[in-house]
């Protein structure tokens, strides 16, 4: 007897741009669910919809958890839209050998611009100029107006040396910088000086973080940190909030010690209303658009989709963070 064809159930927590998801949706082994209401799905539809999946498509604002991975008993494979893996609880995956797939590579450049961009919008106060023109506050020339920090001839801080941070200290080069880097592998990057972690906090004008979140690099620019921070320092985060003890920071900031501040990563994601950075001097505020350029997005559309098919199918994925069963 013929075995009626089965398909991989796949869900995709938000509808992606580029045509990636068509190519998806157009496999003949592949039944493909897009959740399509404003924002990523509820926690409620996370949960429900977890038994029945062998594939989940989903971006860094959904939680995969234990108890997620718990309910959906039959999931081959997550493939996560982003190259962070913070929202994935990667032990309780890898017990169930859940194969994890994401996006690095694709979004190294358009990254690394979008920190040059905080650099230079932070150091030549660029949002308080835009608002005090909106505002009809430009009165006239001056010569103190909105002074701000050079950008050649200032030392740059990076922290984390992977592929951002190396392609951070490409364009830093460019722009005449002096760049010291710090890993916790000591990885030597040409153009850049290994410097220790005290040394990066105290010889830098600008800092800029490049690594992942997890339990070691946490609260890593906590209270001491920014005391050990030049004066008038910047720091500029295009990684992840949690690297970032946000009360010390808005403390730093309104006493001086630090001049400003490019964050496109925070806690809490959406941030708050009310929240106190919002409120604090010196503060460019993104909401985390780092890879968000239209080529961008759509080749994450692609790499995920590809990375999807292969953990279904069993094959080998171009970009994987844990491998599913040999
Ligand atoms: C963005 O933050 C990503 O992890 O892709």
């Amino acid at each position: 007897m013929v075995e009626p064809f089965s398909r991989f159930r796949v869900w995709c927590t938000r509808a992606l741009p580029g045509e990636a998801l068509e190519r998806l949706a157009a496999q003949p082994d592949v039944s493909l669910d897009v959740w399509r209401e404003p924002g990523p799905p509820p926690r409620e539809a996370m949960l429900e919809r977890a038994p029945a999946l062998d594939g989940l498509l989903c971006t860094l604002a959904d939680r995969i958890d234990a108890d997620w991975f718990a309910r959906a008993s039959e999931l081959r494979v997550v493939s996560s839209y982003s190259v962070g893996l913070d929202h994935v609880d990667l032990a309780a995956a890898a017990q169930r050998r859940i194969a994890i797939g994401h996006t690095p590579g694709v979004l190294v450049e358009t990254t690394a611009d979008l920190a040059f961009a905080l650099l230079l919008a932070s150091g030549r106060r660029l949002a308080e100029a835009d608002r005090m023109v909106r505002a009809g506050e430009w009165g006239t020339w001056e010569p103190d107006l909105l002074l701000g920090r050079d950008l050649h001839g200032a030392t740059l801080g990076i922290v984390g040396l992977g592929e951002i941070g190396q392609a951070v200290a490409r364009r830093a080069k460019g722009f005449g910088m002096r760049a010291l880097g710090w890993t916790r592998s000591g990885r030597a990057v040409e153009g850049v000086e290994p410097v220790s972690w005290g040394r990066l906090l105290a010889e830098s004008d600008f800092v800029s973080l490049h690594v992942a979140l997890t339990e070691e690099t946490r609260g890593m620019l906590d209270r001491e940190a920014f005391a050990r921070m030049k004066r008038g320092a910047i720091l500029v985060n295009t990684a992840r909030g949690g690297l970032v003890d946000e009360v010390a920071l808005a403390d730093a900031l309104e006493s001086g010690q630090l001049a400003a501040a490019g964050l496109d990563v925070f806690e809490q994601e959406p941030l708050p209303a009310g929240h106190r950075l919002v409120q604090t001097p010196g503060v460019t505020l993104l909401p985390h658009i780092g890879s968000a350029s239209v080529a961008t997005r759509a080749r994450m559309a692609d790499l995920a989709v590809e990375n999807l098919l292969a953990g279904l199918r069993g094959t080998p994925m171009p970009a994987s963070a844990l491998a599913g069963p040999a």
